[in-house]
């Protein structure tokens, strides 16, 4: 049984667990925090323990990042990340299953690739950065001054790095995107940040990701989104509906990437 505890809005994440727990065998329960006592405030480490005498795996999408490991820390089944404002490493594994099905059949034909991020130095910015070096992969992130990842993960990456890939930060969008073989991007502001959203807009005036920055990529180049989507804003309509888009591979991705997580943290039970 996964339980699912999610303080913000999903609609790939929520249902490609519930249909990857249903494809496994198993079932699924929506903890919803309005209809728990989680939205009432009782304590995490109260929670986390009664739900693990009920529960084989807990996934939770949450605000804080201290707050999946509180519930890492005390629940005594695993605790995936179902994206924090730190990280949304369940994406990343979506990410490179899709870039692997564009250049290899194994993990190990990513090595030397570069996936160029343009936008905001996020949660999936970070995950990508983390992922990439596990890969070998190279992820340039471009990003306006002010919007760069967080430093403690550009520095966790970096050590992270096998096969010599290179994370690297640049602040010129043609800079980031040229000769990449993924282009990727995401919303300028994220939930959470709804009422920067007209900051955010100018700040990245000139950000777009559109069919002139997607000419500087490798000819070969993928174009990827976690979705949503804002089109005409981080991206434009041409170019998530054009012929390099990977979009909705990469979010179908999500249900075998996840259904793969599943049974390799539950398959003994
Ligand atoms: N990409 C992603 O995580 O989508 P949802 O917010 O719909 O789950
Ligand atoms: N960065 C986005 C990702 C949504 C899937 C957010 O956190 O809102």
């Amino acid at each position: 049984m996964l339980g699912l505890i999610f303080s913000k809005a999903s609609t790939r994440t929520r249902v490609s667990f519930m249909v990857a727990m249903a494809r496994l065998g198993g079932q699924t329960i929506d903890l919803l925090p309005i209809v728990t006592q989680v939205g009432r405030g009782e304590p995490v480490a109260d929670t986390a323990r009664v739900l693990s005498r009920y529960c084989d795996a807990l996934a939770i999408r949450t605000f804080a990042q201290a707050d999946l490991e509180a519930y890492a820390h005390w629940a005594t089944i695993p605790v995936i990340n179902a994206l924090t404002d730190l990280e949304h490493p369940c994406q990343a594994l979506a990410d490179f299953l899709t870039l692997q099905e564009a250049f290899g059949s194994s993990p190990a034909d990513l090595a030397g690739l570069t996936l160029a991020y343009v936008g905001d130095g996020n949660n999936v910015a970070h995950s990508l950065m983390l992922c990439g070096a596990l890969l070998g992969v190279n992820v340039r992130i471009g990003c306006p001054e002010g919007f760069a990842p967080d430093p403690n993960v550009l520095e966790r990456a970096r050590a992270l790095a096998e096969q010599g890939a290179q994370i690297s930060v640049v602040h010129d969008p043609l800079e980031a995107v040229r000769g990449a073989q993924a282009l990727y991007t995401d919303v300028w502001a994220s939930m959470g940040q709804e009422e920067e959203q007209a900051e955010r807009e100018r700040a990245f005036a000139g950000w777009c990701l559109d069919e002139a920055l997607l000419s500087e990529a490798d000819p070969r180049a993928i174009v990827l989104h976690c979705l949503p989507a804002h089109r005409g804003e981080e991206i434009s309509a041409g170019v998530i509906e054009g012929s390099a888009s990977r979009v909705f591979d990469q979010a179908e991705n999500r249900l075998h990437a996840q259904q793969a997580l599943l049974a390799t943290l539950l398959g003994g039970l």
